[in-house]
């Protein structure tokens, strides 16, 4: 490994430099341990000057535990958790959820990862058959897996959808940065006020070493929260060091300079790219990811270069990601190395 920015994703890259700074300044002398302290009171502040004072917030080591834990104090063992089959919570997390929570997870074929509320109808029959898993959450990704956004109004018509029918409502907010630097609006638009009931809020993916946050708007569901934490593992002793990081995301507005840095990034590659006749983009660029079908020959010797992974070998679709720290000449060195190739 040699250091140099690669497309594989974006925890890849490092730590901007201000988080560490922070992390810096808050590493002296002795503070109460377990989030009692001052630099966890002051992140968390920054959650309610975001969201408002109505919200309880928690922070964790990273996005699946953001995930697992927040679905965890929205279900029982008993209860279905509808999320589309792409979904980083039903692939990408070992079975933590089926494990931690004992739920079944009901896998809804998505479009580019997004699901709608049509889909969970055929289900709501099992509501009473004690041979069925009750349907208890709709768990949604946001921006999606592939990098693309639900519009406010698909949010609102699948948590009004969910809410009708006695479910709740978790948001997978690995990369809730992009979509909002996307969309330019207020995040509660997107959250909150479109009845998201947990958000897993991501900071690993934008410029922070490592954490997560899961923010209750929906506070009766937080009230145990604090034990599944600890239970699961995820209640940091030193957790200064995760709460800082997020005091540095949230002030002056990084957290959204890095996500629209990372999202212009992807713009500026696909721009670059989409009129080479051998590539192929194949779902809209909506955020910090382009996907891609290339011409296998290549993919090996491109890798080389640029690591990023492939999505589907078959079909020779790759997966390129920005971070926060993409530079403009990561993308030229790229295409160049790309068109090199391709000759
Ligand atoms: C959509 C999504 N959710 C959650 C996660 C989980 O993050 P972590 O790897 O920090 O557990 C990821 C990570 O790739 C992700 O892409």
């Amino acid at each position: 490994m040699n250091g140099k920015r690669s497309f594989a994703s974006d925890n890849n890259s490092g730590a901007h430099p201000l988080v560490l700074e922070k992390l810096a300044e808050s590493n002296f002398g002795h503070v109460t341990g377990y989030g009692h302290d001052i630099f966890t009171e002051r992140a968390k502040d920054k959650f309610k000057g975001l969201f408002g004072n109505d919200i309880d917030v928690f922070f964790v080591f990273n996005g699946t535990a953001a995930n697992i834990l927040s679905i965890k104090a929205l279900a029982n063992s008993y209860n279905a958790v509808f999320c589309a089959d792409t979904s980083h919570v039903h692939v990408d997390e070992c079975g933590g959820l089926e494990n931690f929570c004992g739920c079944k997870i009901i896998p809804l074929k998505s479009s580019n990862g997004k699901i709608e509320k049509e889909q969970i109808g055929q289900y709501l029959n099992y509501k009473g058959n004690e041979q069925r898993s009750q349907p208890g959450v709709v768990s949604i990704t946001q921006p999606t897996e592939y990098g693309l956004l639900y519009t406010v109004e698909e949010i609102k018509a699948l948590t009004r959808y969910a809410h009708e029918n006695g479910m709740f409502v978790h948001m997978d907010g690995a990369r809730i940065a992009n979509g909002i630097a996307a969309m330019d609006l207020d995040i509660n638009e997107m959250t909150r006020d479109a009845g998201i009931d947990a958000l897993s809020f991501g900071g690993t993916k934008n410029g922070m070493m490592f954490g997560d946050a899961v923010v209750f708007f929906n506070r009766d569901l937080s009230r145990h929260f604090i034990y599944i934490q600890k239970q699961g593992m995820q209640l940091a002793s030193k957790m200064r060091f995760i709460s800082i990081q997020f005091e540095a995301l949230l002030s002056g507005g990084l957290w959204l300079d890095n996500a629209k840095h990372s999202n212009r990034m992807a713009r500026l590659l696909y721009e670059k790219i989409r009129d080479i006749p051998q590539v192929e983009i194949t779902r809209p660029v909506e955020t910090n990811m382009v996907f891609a079908k290339v011409p296998e020959g290549i993919i090996k010797a491109l890798q080389k270069n640029y690591f990023f992974y492939i999505l589907d070998e078959a079909n020779s679709e790759v997966r390129w990601v920005t971070s926060f720290d993409t530079q403009d000449e990561d993308i030229d060195g790229f295409v160049l190395c790309l068109k090199k190739l391709l000759k």
